[in-house]
């Protein structure tokens, strides 16, 4: 259970002993909350009293008059407004003065409960008023915890793994019913399709079991001695197939051999990236070309994949680097990919306290580079 505090701020002592008695046991509670709320009652006759216990107390939500004795209510809401404090302010007003509760509403205030209110009017609009409260304190720590981030991944990535779902779903129920007819050849487009979307959710998997590898952070990091140039080489092996598809000839230029101390896995998951990304991304007929190299005070190694493809607009580098970021484009709407590529890249080279940057022009190449101070 939380409590709300609750300032009623009324020259009438009828006003603020009805509020205290409507809301002694009245307590909300949504569905979706994961605790009630109920109420704490403080009172003020004036609003100089009602500005002295806004201070020390820090309400969360004010009742506030305005024909008050001395200062008005709307210079209370002002003043709350003017220190922007994060306090709900509700105008009680006759309905003779409708006028002002609108411009108050105008100038802040959250809501007006018409003068003489049901206890039901009181209650309603307090229900309200706790809903908003909850909801933003929840966003506000879901924040503060990273957790929004989270939440926003895991709906990207349902969506991504239902998409392909459905799709397969679908094609398999045309062949189910035998919508195209009796020959098996008529559904070779629509094997193809599934075949395709399957691929895609495994890639988009094995994106994802990379991730979980690196948030696990630096205790599951396995350090080695061991060849960067040799690790390259088994990229470029793994991408062959795709580049001879699309005709893009690959090239390395680094010593025989770069002995360092990292995680294998780690820095093939960058080069796997990295030139999957230099050959999707290319012209029928491009080059990679993929250079390692060591600083000559021999704190940095840089690894670096240039291509000869769309290249990248300067307003869409940034951007690059986040979960599920595609660039939509011509070119490549028909080119497959979760996004999550240069991410995870970004996070290992993180992880390993290096950088990575992007140098483009578009239509004629990018060049992506990596440095570990390994
Ligand atoms: N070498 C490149 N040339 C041009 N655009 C690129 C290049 N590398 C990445 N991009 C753009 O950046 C986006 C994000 O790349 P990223 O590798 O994160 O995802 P992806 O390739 O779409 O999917 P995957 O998760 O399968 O790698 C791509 O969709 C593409 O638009
Ligand atoms: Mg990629």
């Amino acid at each position: 259970m939380a409590t709300l505090k609750i300032l009623v701020v009324d020259d009438e002592p009828g006003i603020r002993a009805g509020v205290e008695r409507i809301l002694r046991n009245f307590k909300v509670d949504f569905p979706f909350m994961d605790e009630m709320y109920d109420f704490a009652v403080l009172e003020a006759e004036t609003g100089e009293r009602g500005i002295e216990i806004i201070e020390s107390e820090k309400p969360d939500i004010v009742l506030l008059d305005n024909k008050l004795p001395g200062i008005q209510g709307v210079e209370v809401l002002e003043y709350v407004r003017g220190k922007k404090y994060d306090i709900v302010v509700v105008m009680i007003t006759s309905y003779a003065s409708l006028e002002l509760a609108v411009k108050a509403t105008h100038d802040g205030a959250y809501d007006f409960i018409p003068k003489p209110f049901t206890p039901q009017e009181l209650k309603s609009s307090l229900e309200n008023i706790s809903k908003q409260l909850y909801l933003k304190r929840m966003t506000r720590k879901m924040k503060n915890e990273g957790k929004q981030v989270r939440f926003q991944f895991l709906s990207v990535l349902s969506h991504e793994l239902k998409a392909p779902l459905n799709a397969v779903e679908g094609y398999l129920g045309i062949m189910k019913e035998r919508q195209l007819g009796l020959n098996f050849d008529d559904y070779n487009e629509v094997i193809e399709r599934s075949l395709k979307r399957l691929s895609g959710m495994r890639n988009l998997i094995m994106d994802l079991l990379d991730l979980t590898k690196i948030e696990s952070g630096k205790a599951n990091q396995k350090i080695e001695h061991c060849d960067l140039v040799n690790i390259a080489r088994g990229s470029i092996d793994i991408m062959m197939p795709y580049a001879i598809q699309k005709d893009v000839e690959i090239s390395l230029n680094a010593p025989e051999k770069l002995m360092k101390y990292v995680d294998p896995d780690e820095i093939e998951i960058i080069f796997n990236n990295l030139i999957s990304n230099a050959i999707k991304y290319n012209k029928d007929g491009g080059t990679v070309e993929i250079d390692i190299y060591e600083d000559t005070s021999a704190k940095k190694t840089t690894l670096c994949v240039s291509d000869t493809g769309i290249g990248i607009k300067e307003e869409d580098k940034e951007r690059l680097f986040g979960d599920f970021v595609r660039i939509k484009t011509a070119e490549t709407k028909n080119i497959a990919g979760s996004g999550l590529g240069l991410s995870i890249v970004k996070k290992i080279v993180e992880l390993n306290k290096g950088e990575i940057t992007v140098g483009s022009v578009p239509d004629k190449g990018s060049v992506f580079t990596v440095i570990l101070p390994i």
